[in-house]
């Protein structure tokens, strides 16, 4: 089955699932703004066999692939070389080809947030962020949120695995376990969603540290708010977005890291916003 799809394409998406994956649409803006022949498809990898079947499609036509969930861990131990950003947050979304014994790790995750954080004017220096998760997609954001002075806080439902990331991440900035007793004076003036798709919230999320100018991030997308988004909107929050543009800005930086040409990103994100 695979032989037949490595043919048609030099550039692809491996996850489980990906049927409803915006990449391969993204990348076909790409390739046509900038003249590269660049043909990206969404592969279903099944759940054990990351390893095989990603090395037999780089062993053929494969120069470079985008790696979603689960398996950024599994791209992170498969990569014989790693950037720094990749390394330090020990999961990778992006690999390359640099020659038939050499795959490339990177992650793109962080840089893709911290455009958008930019574009929507939703992020500064010291700013205090609450962040909900702390699985594969939330340890490539940190470094870049870290790097900027930010006081992070992190809330996930599995304590153990928070205090995971805050021990991986604590060298490199103002990083803790969010608790009750925090932030008795102040609010957070960011939140990000880093918990998979269609997670009701409920009463552990602490609403009284948001404030009217608090800014809300949802790293999910869907064509319906996410239950997130609309927990925002019955919060009154005036300042919410969801991932759509951290989806196509990292999308962006691993075109730049496969064809050195960073890719044009804001009409294609206004595209997808009006679906
Ligand atoms: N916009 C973008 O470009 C972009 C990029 C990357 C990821 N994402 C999105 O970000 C989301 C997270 O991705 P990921 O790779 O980090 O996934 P992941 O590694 O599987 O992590 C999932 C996180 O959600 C939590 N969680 C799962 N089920 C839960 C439940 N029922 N109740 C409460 N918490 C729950 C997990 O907590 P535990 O530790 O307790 O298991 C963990 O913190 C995905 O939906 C993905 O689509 C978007």
């Amino acid at each position: 089955m695979y032989k037949d799809q490595i043919k048609n394409f030099n550039y692809a998406l491996f996850g489980n699932p990906v049927n409803h994956s915006q990449s391969p649409k993204i990348h076909d803006y790409f390739s046509k703004q900038t003249e590269i022949f660049h043909i990206y498809k969404a592969i279903n990898i099944p759940l054990n066999k990351f390893s095989l079947i990603v090395s037999n499609f780089f062993k053929n036509n494969i120069k470079g692939a985008n790696v979603t969930s689960p398996f950024k861990k599994e791209a992170y131990f498969f990569s014989n070389k790693l950037t720094k950003r990749a390394k330090i947050a020990q999961s990778v979304n992006t690999l390359k080809k640099l020659n038939d014994s050499c795959i490339l790790g990177d992650n793109t995750d962080g840089i893709g947030l911290l455009s958008d954080l930019n574009r929507l004017k939703f992020i500064k220096k010291n700013f205090s962020v609450l962040i909900l998760g702390a699985g594969g997609a939330v340890k490539g954001v940190l470094l870049p949120i870290l790097s900027l002075g930010c006081k992070v806080y992190i809330l996930n439902r599995t304590f153990s695995n928070a205090l995971k990331l805050v021990n991986q991440f604590n060298q490199y900035g103002n990083i803790q376990v969010f608790k009750k007793s925090d932030l008795k004076d102040s609010f957070f003036d960011l939140v990000i969603n880093g918990v998979s798709r269609n997670i009701q919230f409920n009463s552990e999320i602490p609403i009284h540290l948001f404030s009217s100018k608090t800014f809300f991030y949802d790293m999910n997308y869907s064509s319906k708010n996410t239950y997130f988004i609309d927990y925002c909107i019955r919060l009154g929050s005036k300042y919410i977005s969801d991932g759509t543009g951290m989806l196509v800005f990292q999308a962006a930086y691993s075109f730049l890291n496969w064809h050195n040409i960073l890719p044009k990103t804001d009409y294609i994100i206004n595209i997808l916003n009006k679906k």
